[in-house]
């Protein structure tokens, strides 16, 4: 993927996924005027990357820098402190991106200006390793072409899906967002169970943890659904179908799983005011 920009590109923190981000464009051919950081501490691995440039604060950019895009990826906590002085960064043809969980447009419309074209986005962790998947939305300030390139930054840690109702966002947040602790849950879960089962613990652990991790890449290749899938290995009163007896039972985990996501999503609309 190329995505070409004519101006810099400014990254406001460059942690976990920040610095995943920056990995993503400069692995995945993603060619910018300039790439520069703004980064108070712990951006050393990315010093002498081609093209980046990184500050330890705002006043460090050139007076006349002109960002195209300005990404925020710092924590929500940080975010008061971090966004305002970026105001002076907003006109038509600057985007602002943000990927703070629970962190809305109207706070962002609030602390840069209501004229500011902002890009909401939701990461999740796999994005360190190219796997992740991005919920993007924005406001109306933003145009297609903003849109677009916001799509393309993310999806440079994986896939991106552009949604238009930004009140997903706290649901995406609970399924996508917090998913993987799901399923990092799962894998100890099974283990736990393997080693009840009579196992030696580190046999139960890398028989949960690649178990897991196969079937996850073998439902992504596969054509057939994770329904046909499951069938298909399930043969009529064997193994799978008597342990398939207890998981799906009424207060299974449709219904365990079911609870623990709305709750995230309740969570996440407190969260956000
Ligand atoms: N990690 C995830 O799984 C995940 C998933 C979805 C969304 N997100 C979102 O991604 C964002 C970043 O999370 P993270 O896990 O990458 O956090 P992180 O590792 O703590 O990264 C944030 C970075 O921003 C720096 N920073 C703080 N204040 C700053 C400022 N005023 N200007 C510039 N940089 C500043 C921090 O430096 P110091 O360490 O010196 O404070 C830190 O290096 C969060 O908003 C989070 O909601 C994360």
């Amino acid at each position: 993927m190329t995505t070409s920009m004519e101006r810099p590109l400014l990254l406001v923190g460059c942690g976990k996924m920040g610095g995943a981000l920056l990995s993503g464009w400069l692995e995945s051919g993603i060619t910018a005027a300039g790439v520069e950081v703004i980064e108070p501490m712990g951006a050393a691995a990315f010093e002498g990357r081609p093209g980046v440039t990184i500050h330890d604060a705002i006043d460090g950019l050139a007076g006349d820098l002109d960002p195209e895009v300005v990404v925020f990826a710092v924590k929500p906590q940080q975010m008061d402190e971090a966004a305002p002085p970026f105001s002076k960064f907003v006109s038509p043809s600057t985007v602002f991106l943000s990927i703070a969980a629970g962190t809305t447009i109207a706070y962002f419309e609030d602390r840069l200006g209501a004229e500011a074209a902002i890009v909401r986005a939701m990461p999740n962790t796999p994005a360190a390793i190219g796997q992740g998947i991005t919920v993007v939305t924005s406001n109306a300030t933003t145009n297609d072409a903003q849109r677009e390139l916001c799509r393309a930054l993310v999806a440079a840690t994986g896939e991106a899906v552009m949604v238009d109702d930004e009140g997903l966002m706290d649901a995406v947040t609970a399924l996508s967002g917090s998913g993987p602790a799901y399923v990092f849950l799962l894998i100890e879960c099974m283990a736990e169970a393997g080693v009840q089962a009579g196992l030696p613990r580190d046999l139960a652990e890398r028989l949960a943890l690649v178990t897991v991790a196969g079937s996850g890449q073998l439902a992504l290749t596969s054509d057939a659904p994770p329904s046909q899938l499951r069938e298909n290995v399930t043969s009529p009163g064997g193994t799978t179908h008597e342990a398939l007896q207890v998981l799906m039972a009424d207060d299974g985990l449709q219904k365990i799983m079911t609870e623990a996501i709305a709750a995230a999503t309740r969570r996440g609309r407190e969260l956000a005011g």
